[in-house]
């Protein structure tokens, strides 16, 4: 049998007898491609090899690819730290550098030389320098006996240690963290930049083009990217913010390609995934379906819908909750999503598919007896704890969330839970005061107090009754609201400061006597002695049962697709570019061009407004070198594995050049943290030809398009 034939036997093989490990999707660690991934990636068109991907003595991919500011990718694209992310990613600090007589998110910001780049407060990226699997050192004198409680104290102490001898710079720092749900652990050593400096910024009309109502859906048609600089100091380390810093000299950074992609072309997505839970027993599932997303949802569509309509009817309220109302936003639509595609996909019933196929592979290698247990004990420990897990999800998406009052009175809580001594009272208060001022500058208590009514009598007539507090028992929630708005202290910034003026007894006093408060304290109160305790002694049980659950699955499974789940570290997933059949008669294409946007075109519309120039470089079909015939590529969505976090990450093309830009996935497939299912999971993607079009002939920023290197591997 030739390779690939033989290759493609087993994986149907695999295909067969595993109805949840499948063929496609998954996370990989970017050391450990070596073997099977090495194998399908070059049999799905990889040109390269892995060591062009992760090499720890060589320059390679990784050294171009940070974690930018913990919660998004980015990636270098020229020898002078010119850093890519997306238009999403950099909206806080594009927000930050914006005034009403230089709105950059509305009118876009181009830096025309070094000198004009922009420094940001609370911006860094790290890159990853080296990986190693030190999970016989975390795991060191562990006693299979010892409880959950025991283990974990060990485990802690033997991370300190490891990350403390482990061999590293002094300016580098070394974590640890755990993979497959604590089967396994691996150390990091990083380098973090702190001088980071805006560069570029389309106008939200190109960056956010679509807004919510495109959010999590195909066909897209945003520009969702924008430019940094990392600088360094004269000896190219990190540094903190100098004028005399350099521009960084990067180990590797991206060619461009100018010839795009097709249909069926290998692509990679290099980045950091935040978190999935693709190893969940179906009790797990169905309690997000049936129980937890329903009640996340119906909060925030209460929520929404009242901030929506008081953004509708006023300016400086649309403005006040802008990026509140999108964040969100953003995770209400992607829960819907999710619920919908975990039913259509049918989940659940293919969870306890592959249930029953474990059972079957226990038995038949004689673990019956050390995995027999695991199924009816989820089952169990599930049953137990969902009433605590709604009762949280409840109080946290009203009080720590949504109901901005209760949210402010939460800080002061733990001021109040927390006085010690004086100096630290006041640090803390100073501090409190120092974060509310932002928090205030953007609250309206008008728009808090209609949120407030809604979602408090939705907690109080939904959530389970035995674990409310006494407060929203047969209560008053329209007069209670009433009261309170009109006399908290915690409605504005000068009363939050009255409340929190003089000594600790002082402010005691104060906070006692504010109606607000008390109602809040009784809600916290309530939390933190009858839902949480509990709560998290069952989830512990959980974490250590899902752990074993784990372990037999490697165990039992030892040739099947097993990836760990996503946890914020580098990993590479890979496929290919594909269209979709989103519901029956219909196929996605899986490219989108500017003609879309005309399509998509709403004058003056706050979603769908295109800028007159980019309306003008259409008119006259002015797309430079980055049309294909004659058409300007936008975005495009290829069947890579990705989730939350990986947005801003390089999408590669079989010899490793940027193709694209990550940042979203589609409608159908926002289940894939949970289950992936390829024949609608996709990710979408910025052309990197939008986006150089963008930055060449709609801002004219030639100077950045020099400096980077583009290439034709397709010799077109
Ligand atoms: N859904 C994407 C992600 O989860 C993009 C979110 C930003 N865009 C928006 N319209 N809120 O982050
Ligand atoms: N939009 C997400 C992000 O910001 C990516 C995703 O969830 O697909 O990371």
């Amino acid at each position: 049998m030739n390779l690939k034939i033989k290759h493609l036997f087993k994986a149907l093989l695999v295909l067969v007898a595993l109805p949840i490990y499948g063929q496609q999707g998954g996370m990989w660690i970017p050391s450990l491609l070596k073997g099977m991934n090495e194998t399908e990636m070059q049999s799905l068109g990889m040109k390269m090899s892995v060591q062009d991907i992760y090499d720890v003595n060589n320059s390679s991919m990784k050294d171009a690819v940070p974690h930018f500011n913990g919660g998004c990718t980015s990636e270098v694209i020229s020898p002078q730290g010119l850093l890519l992310t997306n238009h999403h990613c950099g909206y806080g600090q594009i927000q930050a550098h914006s005034s009403v007589e230089n709105d950059y998110l509305a009118n876009g910001f181009w830096a025309k030389s070094q000198a004009e780049e922009l420094p940001n407060d609370n911006l860094e990226v790290t890159f990853i320098v080296r990986i190693e699997d030190v999970t016989k050192d975390v795991m060191s004198g562990i006693n299979p006996k010892d409880s959950e409680q025991v283990k974990q104290s060990k485990i802690a102490q033997n991370i300190a240690k490891t990350v403390a001898n482990f061999p590293k710079e002094s300016y580098q720092e070394n974590k640890i963290k755990s993979f497959f749900e604590g089967n396994q652990y691996i150390l990091f050593v990083t380098e973090t930049f702190t001088d980071v400096r805006l560069v570029g910024a389309p106008p939200s009309s190109i960056g956010k083009f679509g807004s919510d109502t495109d959010n999590w859906v195909w066909p897209r048609h945003t520009g969702d990217f924008s430019l940094f600089r990392i600088y360094a100091n004269k000896d190219n380390k990190p540094a903190l913010y100098s004028k005399d810093n350099v521009p960084y000299r990067p180990k590797y950074f991206f060619p461009i390609s100018l010839d795009g992609i097709s249909e069926g072309d290998f692509t990679m997505v290099f980045g950091y995934p935040g978190r999935t839970q693709e190893y969940l027993p179906s009790f797990a599932v169905e309690q997000i379906v049936n129980d937890l997303n329903p009640v996340r949802i119906g909060v925030r569509d209460s929520a929404l819908k009242i901030i929506d309509e008081y953004m509708r009817a006023e300016q400086n309220i649309k403005i006040q909750y802008a990026s509140k109302y999108a964040s969100t936003a953003n995770y209400w639509k992607k829960w819907i999503g999710e619920s919908l595609g975990l039913k259509r996909t049918n989940a659940v019933e293919a969870k306890q598919a592959f249930e029953k196929d474990f059972i079957e592979r226990a038995n038949k290698n004689k673990k019956t007896k050390a995995y027999a247990d695991i199924l009816p004990q989820f089952e169990k420990l599930y049953k137990e704890i969902t009433p605590y897990a709604v009762s949280k999800d409840f109080f946290t998406e009203v009080a720590l969330r949504n109901a901005e009052l209760l949210s402010s009175a939460w800080k002061v809580f733990a001021l109040e839970k927390s006085f010690t001594n004086a100096t630290s009272f006041d640090n803390k208060k100073a501090s409190i005061i120092n974060s509310q001022e932002r928090f205030y500058k953007n609250y309206s208590p008008k728009v808090d107090e209609k949120v407030f009514e809604a979602i408090v009598s939705k907690y109080a007539n939904e959530a389970p009754k035995e674990f409310l507090p006494s407060i929203l028992k047969n209560a008053d929630i329209p007069a209670i609201t009433k009261e309170i708005y009109k006399e908290s202290k915690l409605t504005s910034l000068e009363g939050l400061k009255e409340l929190l003026n003089g000594d600790a007894k002082q402010v005691q006093q104060n906070l006692n006597n504010d109606k607000g408060y008390l109602f809040a304290k009784a809600l916290f109160e309530n939390y933190l002695q009858n839902i949480l305790p509990k709560y998290e002694e069952l989830d512990l049980q959980i974490t250590a049962l899902q752990r074993t659950y784990m372990k037999a699955q490697l165990d039992l499974y030892p040739d099947a697709r097993i990836f760990p789940d996503a946890n914020s570290t580098l990993r590479v997933t890979y496929g290919k570019v594909d269209g979709y059949y989103p519901k029956d008669a219909t196929y996605y294409e899986p490219v989108t061009h500017l003609e879309g946007i005309m399509e998509k075109y709403v004058p003056g519309d706050y979603e769908f407004d295109v800028p007159a120039k980019l309306v003008e470089l259409y008119n006259n079909k002015d797309y430079g070198q980055y049309a294909e015939d004659g058409k300007l590529p936008v975005n495009f969505i290829a069947t890579n594995h990705t989730t939350g976090g990986n947005s801003g990450s390089p999408a590669i093309d079989a010899h490793g050049n940027l193709i694209g830009l990550n940042f979203d996935r589609v409608w159908e497939g926002t289940m894939s943290d949970i289950y992936y299912d390829p024949s609608i999971c996709r990710n979408i993607m910025v052309d990197a030809r939008y986006i150089l079009f963008i930055i060449d002939k709609f801002a004219d920023a030639k100077h950045l398009i020099e400096e980077m290197k583009l290439v034709h591997p397709k010799n077109k």
